[in-house]
């Protein structure tokens, strides 16, 4: 397996040059592009690695998915659902017209920014603050890794370039889709895009979700149920308008980020972690995307 994933690096560094770094926040664009790494962890206790594993990034929208688990924890399953839908949208993870003219009245899925504000907003807590450092404990308890943390800069850039996010966001409010202040579920969504991790945090945060949501010491934190919950928006929505053909190539659940990072669930097998951050023109990792796509095929990993 450490052969192997040593050789899919090899083999897929080139697709890095045509892509790009995602730039919208100057920090972001310093990212290296033609970095690639690999993380895997298996259900009894192996570890593989190889490329750029250690090199850390933002994790951005895979946030989403932990956010997610959260709301549902905090809210129940049906309070969570009714306020944002479980289709994919088909457009693109930053799109803003469905929101008016669907008529579900509410954001298509918790995986594109709409819906993640609308979960963000949905986390228990006095204010932004507390709201925002239960979720960032609950991240560094999945993940198991106490020094999990924000990295300022990114979430400055973060929050001076969301307009369009600020923008949705007061149309939900209208709507009456977000309960509470809208200026406080921004902030946690903005904090939560810039908590930085490494390969191997993803990989962690995906076994967990490959375990059915328990820690390596066996200690069950989210229900079953809320893991296949996660397990199924990751296949329909989770690599956004890529999503489809992302489940023909690949066929494992797994959420992107245009921090360039992949987070990938084997259920009940592996997580594994995949740093990439040349992007295609879909803000998934263009490296890492067709490196999953030959450790599928060589482990034989798709769930379909
Ligand atoms: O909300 C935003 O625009 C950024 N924080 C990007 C989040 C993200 O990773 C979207 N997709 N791949």
């Amino acid at each position: 397996m450490q052969d192997l994933l040593k050789i899919l690096i090899e083999n897929n560094i080139h697709h890095t040059k045509n892509g790009k770094v995602a730039s919208y926040i100057p920090e972001l664009d310093k990212a290296r592009k033609d970095a690639l790494g690999v993380y895997v962890m298996t259900v009894d206790g192996a570890e593989y690695k190889a490329g750029d594993y250690e090199e850390k990034f933002t994790i951005q929208s895979i946030s989403k998915i932990v956010s997610l688990m959260l709301a549902i924890l905090d809210n129940g399953e049906e309070y969570v659902f009714s306020k944002v839908g479980m289709e994919p949208t088909g457009d693109p993870f930053n799109s803003i017209k469905k929101l008016e003219t669907s008529i579900i009245k509410k954001p298509y899925n918790p995986l594109i920014n709409a819906g993640a504000i609308v979960i963000s907003s949905m986390i228990k807590g006095k204010d932004a603050r507390d709201k925002f450092s239960r979720l960032l404990n609950f991240m560094r308890k999945i993940a198991e890794d106490e020094t999990l943390d924000v990295n300022y800069k990114i979430y400055c850039g973060e929050s001076d370039t969301g307009n369009r996010n600020r923008a949705m966001a007061y149309f939900m409010k209208g709507e009456g889709v977000i309960e509470g202040n809208v200026e406080d579920a921004l902030d946690v969504y903005f904090k939560q895009c810039s908590i930085e991790v490494t390969a191997k945090t993803l990989s962690k945060i995906a076994l967990f979700i490959a375990n059915n949501g328990k820690l390596s010491n066996g200690e069950e934190v989210i229900t079953p149920k809320i893991a296949i919950i996660v397990k199924t928006l990751m296949v329909t929505c989770g690599m956004y308008d890529s999503s489809g053909e992302f489940a023909l190539r690949v066929g494992v659940p797994s959420k992107s980020g245009v921090g360039g990072g992949i987070l990938s669930v084997v259920p009940g097998k592996m997580g594994i972690g995949v740093f990439g951050p040349s992007l295609d023109s879909k803000g998934n990792s263009i490296a890492g995307v067709a490196l999953l796509e030959y450790l599928s095929k060589e482990l034989n990993l798709t769930i379909f």
